[in-house]
């Protein structure tokens, strides 16, 4: 019989490799390739043409009732989820430390409960008589939750066992679980993967919504596994600056509905508030144009939101080498915006430091955001202040072309009941409807029109 090959598995990415590395050829994570039993023995002892349950075929049309979504109470948090949390499904809210993932969790979980649902909210980082404070605080020590505070998935099980299975189940966080059938400290990947896997069957099992709260690494990821991500049905994103007070809930998987909604909420004394109308938020609230500053029409799902970008630029005498810092954007677009405003637009912005700040602690995932980066930027550059009440939006391209983006009615219809009464975008993004509605529509073809705007204009 042929030697069985070693197969060692990456138990950060699940890649497979037949020799062991100290670095995951595939996720560069160091240290995670562990030894698997080797898959031809399994196949030597089981002849797997034969001996199996015939399993079987149904057609793409049969008819399957549509999941029944429990709401959540929390508009916003049923928005971001596309409706509601799935009985049955597992959910991932990950978030920076201190953003508030255990208060919207513990005001989910009261508004479910006041609903009449069975709720039951496994606190494994702070002690059940912490969460009640909380929860006292926030006026909602009156819903009948279930509460404790456990880190043994084994007690968990038992004990949500010998019980009616709840319609809630909350474990804040999965990195304090731990399994005694996995060898390992808990929040190691091991530790992890294994109390995910068996809670998620769990809720399978027992048609529970089941909430994970996951922790966030420096660089923004969700601690431990890549493949806790997939087994999940939902991963959600629990995003602002804590030293600000808006919140933003976002899903980066659905396999419910869409990812493109998002929830606001203002972190208040009262603990979350629901902010149903979020346009103007991002706003600064100045009248007075300033250099630097640009606003862009942002679409999230099917909500405008207006946020304001601001760019300073600051120029070097000696020759060393200059900064780019971002806030809310993403580094690499930036350095390609600033190439593109370099080789098509004939800008030199190599021996300036750049700043690129997105106000209110929100972060741009719209590719229109490109040319109101450009407008911030080249308005830095030039120190000539934008329009007053203007606001601009389109994909940059590599060319320095401005390319057509979804949905460009709805932006300028926001932003002209918001008070903005001029615009820039796209040559046939705004359509004819856009540009009759809106009083000073530009349509702009390429970045030299944008810097014949900023620079011309007197
Ligand atoms: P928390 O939900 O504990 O964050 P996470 O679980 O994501 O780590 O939220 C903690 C922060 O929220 C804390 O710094 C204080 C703030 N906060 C308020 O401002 N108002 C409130 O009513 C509550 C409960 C918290
Ligand atoms: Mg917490």
């Amino acid at each position: 019989m042929a030697k069985p090959k070693r197969r060692y598995v990456c138990q950060a990415c699940g890649s497979i490799s037949h020799r062991w590395q100290g670095q995951c050829p595939d996720c560069a994570e160091w240290n995670t390739l562990m030894e698997e039993a080797p898959a031809t023995v399994f196949s030597a002892k089981h002849d797997l043409s034969g001996g199996g349950r015939a399993i079987d075929f149904v057609a793409l049309d049969a008819p399957t009732p549509l999941p029944v979504r429990r709401k959540t109470g929390l508009p916003e948090f049923d928005r971001a989820l596309g409706g509601g949390l799935v009985p049955g499904s597992a959910v991932l809210m990950g978030g920076d430390p201190g953003i508030g993932k255990s208060t919207l969790l513990l005001q989910t979980a009261a508004s479910i409960a006041r609903g009449g649902g069975n709720v039951v909210y496994i606190s494994g980082e702070e002690a059940a008589g912490q969460v009640r404070l909380r929860a006292e605080r926030l006026g909602l020590a009156d819903a009948s939750i279930k509460l404790a505070s456990a880190t043994s998935v084994r007690d968990i099980l038992t004990t949500l066992g010998s019980m009616e299975s709840p319609d809630l189940l909350v474990i804040d966080s999965i990195q304090t679980m731990h399994s005694d059938q996995i060898e390992g400290a808990p929040g190691t990947v091991s530790q992890v993967r294994g109390c995910a896997l068996e809670l998620i069957r769990y809720a399978k099992s027992s048609d529970c919504a089941l909430v994970l709260v996951g922790h966030v690494t420096k660089d923004g990821n969700i601690a431990g596994p890549r493949v806790m991500e997939h087994m999940v049905d939902v991963v959600m994103s629990f995003e602002g600056e804590r030293s600000h007070q808006y919140r933003v809930l976002r899903a980066l998987k659905n396999r419910f509905g869409a990812v493109d909604e998002i929830g606001v909420f203002a972190m208040e004394g009262q603990g979350l508030a629901e902010v149903s109308n979020p346009s103007s938020l991002f706003l600064s609230g100045r009248d007075e144009p300033l250099a630097g500053s640009a606003v862009f029409p942002a679409l999230e799902g099917t909500r405008p939101v207006l946020v304001e970008i601001q760019a300073l630029i600051v120029r070097l005498q000696s020759g060393a080498t200059p900064r780019r810092a971002v806030v809310g954007w993403d580094n690499g677009r930036l350095a390609m915006l600033l190439a593109v405003l370099e080789a098509r637009c004939g800008l030199n912005f190599s021996s300036a430091e750049v700043y690129l700040n997105v106000a209110g602690g929100y972060r741009l995932t719209d590719p229109a955001a490109d040319l109101a980066v450009a407008a911030a930027l080249v308005s830095a550059l030039s120190d000539r202040a934008l329009p007053r009440r203007s606001v601009w939006f389109g994909e940059v391209s590599l060319a320095g072309e401005i390319r057509p983006v979804a949905h460009a009615n709805l932006r300028l219809r926001e932003s002209a009941k918001l008070g903005f009464d001029s615009a820039a975008g796209p040559t046939n993004g705004a359509g004819k409807e856009g540009k009759g509605d809106f009083p000073d529509y530009r349509p702009m073809s390429s970045l030299l029109n944008l810097v014949d705007r900023v620079v011309g204009s007197s």
